[in-house]
């Protein structure tokens, strides 16, 4: 990291490419995602920690990117939603079990519930209905009434077990 006044140099590898980026102090993650790297599936909603629509994947675990400044994100690897797809455009068996599941509706919420889905099942191939419901707990979404989602997080498993994939 490299320091000048107020704007400081940062290296990130954000969806495996990796980037150098010239910061105020001040910005937060989301922002810099969003305004400067054009990644606006990483969406904002509260702003402040509550909601978890801004989640993305930080050295693989979620974080809220409108609580980090985008200096503490200095050396690390960040996945966003656009991350996720194939690069032939082929989706993330999360994406495609939640499209299958029609786990969404206004879908504002989705990348954030894709991403930490995402990270459970890197931690745990085979989770309980409980165990989905309290490690989704911290994003919320204001149409499904969440029943569609836990269903598309097992559709994922199920995927994931069918097809033996690693992703
Ligand atoms: Fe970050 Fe709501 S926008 S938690
Ligand atoms: Fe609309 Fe979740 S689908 S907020």
């Amino acid at each position: 990291m490299t320091l000048a006044g107020d704007t400081l140099t940062i290296s990130v590898t954000v969806n495996g490419e990796t980037t150098e980026l010239t910061v105020e102090t001040r910005r937060m993650l989301s922002d810099v995602i969003r305004d400067d790297l054009g990644l606006t599936g990483t969406h904002l909603g509260c702003e402040h920690g509550v909601c978890g629509a801004c989640t993305i994947l930080l050295d693989g675990r979620p974080a809220r990117s409108c609580l980090m400044l985008a200096a503490q994100a200095d050396g690390s690897e960040i996945t966003t939603i656009e991350g996720l797809a194939s690069t032939d455009g082929t989706m993330h068996p999360v994406q495609q079990a939640m499209h299958d599941s029609h786990g969404f509706q206004c879908a504002f919420c989705a990348s954030g519930f894709m991403l930490t889905t995402v990270a459970l099942l890197a931690a745990e191939p085979k989770p309980s209905r409980e165990r989905i419901r309290r490690e989704l707990s911290g994003n919320l979404c204001r149409c499904t009434g969440y029943q569609s989602i836990i269903d598309g997080v097992e559709t994922a498993v199920a995927l994931i077990d069918t097809e033996g994939s690693d992703r």
